[in-house]
C-alpha cells in the first residue's frame, strides 16, 4: 500500500491520559512513561512526561532543538537514570535496569549522531547486535566447539537476511565507515533490529538524507513495523515523514509535553504551530 492510501488511525484512551491506536488496545501498551523527569543541575530537561505507545504503533516525538527529545530516549534506554517517574516496558517496571538490560528486555535504538564500528565490516556491525541474542557458554566460545560454529553460521545468515531489508546484503564485506551517509543510517537501524526489539527508537533517522532517500526510509519504517510487528518511536524534524507515517505524536517544548494526538490533531494545534510548526515554515 502506498503512503497516500494508508488508513487513518483512530487513537483511543488508555490509563494516565494516554492514547494508543485502537487495534492495540486489547494488550497493554508496549511502553508507558509516567511522570518521567530529569534535572541536570538546576535545569529540568524533561518533566512530567506521560506517554504510551501501542504494541504495533509508529509514534513520533517532535519539537524544537533542545526541547528534550534525545533526553527522553536516553531516559528510556537508561543512559540517564530518571530523577522522577516510572517507565514500564510491556507492563514491567524498568527502574534500576542498565542500558544492556533494557536492550535485552526489548528496547533498541539508533543515535542522532551515527555510532557504528567504522573499521568493522557491515556484516560484523550486524553480528555485534545479534550477539546480544546469541548466548554461548564461555567454554563453547573458547574451544570453538561445533555448537559455536553452527550458531555463528546461523547468525551470519540472519545478519544477511536483516541487511536485505534495505537491500544491503551485497555490502556485507565493506567497511561500515566507507559507506555513504544514508547507508550508514540504514545500517544502524539493521544493527538495532538484530537485537530483536519489541520497541525501536530512531533518533532523527532521516537527518542528512535527500528527499528520495527519506521517502524510501518512510516506506521501510512502515515495512519494518509490519514485518516484525513491533512498535517504533521516532524523533524527526522532517514533517512529511512524521505526518506521513506516525500514528500518535507527542510534542515537546522546553522539556514539557504541549500536545499529543494524531497528525491531524497536531497540525491543527495552535500551541504546536506557535512553538514549532509555524517557525519551521519560516525556515527554522
Ligand atoms: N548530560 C547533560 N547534562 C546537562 N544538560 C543536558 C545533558 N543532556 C541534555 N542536556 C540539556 O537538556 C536539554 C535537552 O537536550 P536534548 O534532549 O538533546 O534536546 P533535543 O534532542 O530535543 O534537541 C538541552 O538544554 C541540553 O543542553
Ligand atoms: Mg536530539
Amino acid at each position: 500500500m502506498s503512503r497516500t492510501e494508508r488508513p487513518k488511525t483512530k487513537l483511543v484512551p488508555v490509563p494516565a491520559t494516554n492514547i494508543i491506536p485502537e487495534r492495540d488496545v486489547s494488550l497493554p501498551p508496549i511502553l508507558e512513561a509516567r511522570h518521567l523527569g530529569i534535572d541536570f543541575g538546576g535545569l529540568s530537561a524533561v518533566s512530567d512526561f506521560n506517554f504510551a505507545i501501542g504494541r504495533t504503533e509508529i509514534a513520533g516525538l517532535i519539537g524544537p532543538n533542545g526541547a528534550g527529545k534525545t533526553t527522553v530516549f536516553n531516559l528510556l534506554t537508561k543512559v540517564y537514570q530518571p530523577t522522577r517517574g516510572t517507565i514500564l516496558l510491556d507492563g514491567m517496571d524498568t527502574a534500576g535496569k542498565t542500558t544492556i538490560q533494557v536492550n535485552q528486555m526489548g528496547i533498541a535504538r539508533t543515535f542522532q549522531n551515527i555510532r557504528l564500528f567504522r573499521d568493522l565490516s557491515v556484516l560484523d556491525n550486524v553480528l555485534v547486535g545479534l550477539h546480544n541474542e546469541t548466548k554461548y557458554t564461555l567454554g563453547t566460545a573458547m574451544f570453538r566447539l561445533p555448537q559455536y560454529w553452527r550458531k555463528e553460521r546461523i547468525a551470519k545468515e540472519r545478519a544477511l537476511e536483516l541487511l536485505s531489508i534495505f537491500d544491503m546484503q551485497d555490502m556485507a564485506d565493506h567497511k561500515a565507515g566507507s559507506l555513504p551517509y544514508g547507508a550508514q543510517r540504514r545500517l544502524e537501524i539493521v544493527r538495532a533490529l538484530a537485537t530483536n526489539p519489541c520497541l525501536l527508537l530512531l533518533d532523527e533517522p532521516a537527518a542528512g538524507m535527500n528527499p528520495s532517500e527519506t521517502s524510501e526510509l518512510m516506506d521501510n519504517i512502515v515495512r519494518i513495523r509490519d514485518m516484525f510487528g513491533i512498535a517504533i518511536l521516532l524523533i524527526e524534524h522532517d514533517m512529511n515523514l512524521v505526518m506521513g507515517i506516525c500514528e500518535g505524536i507527542c510534542v515537546l517544548n522546553f522539556g514539557k509535553i504541549i500536545a499529543k494526538g494524531t497528525p491531524e490533531d497536531i497540525q491543527a494545534n495552535p500551541a504546536v504551530i506557535e512553538a514549532y510548526l509555524g517557525k519551521k515554515k519560516e525556515g527554522q
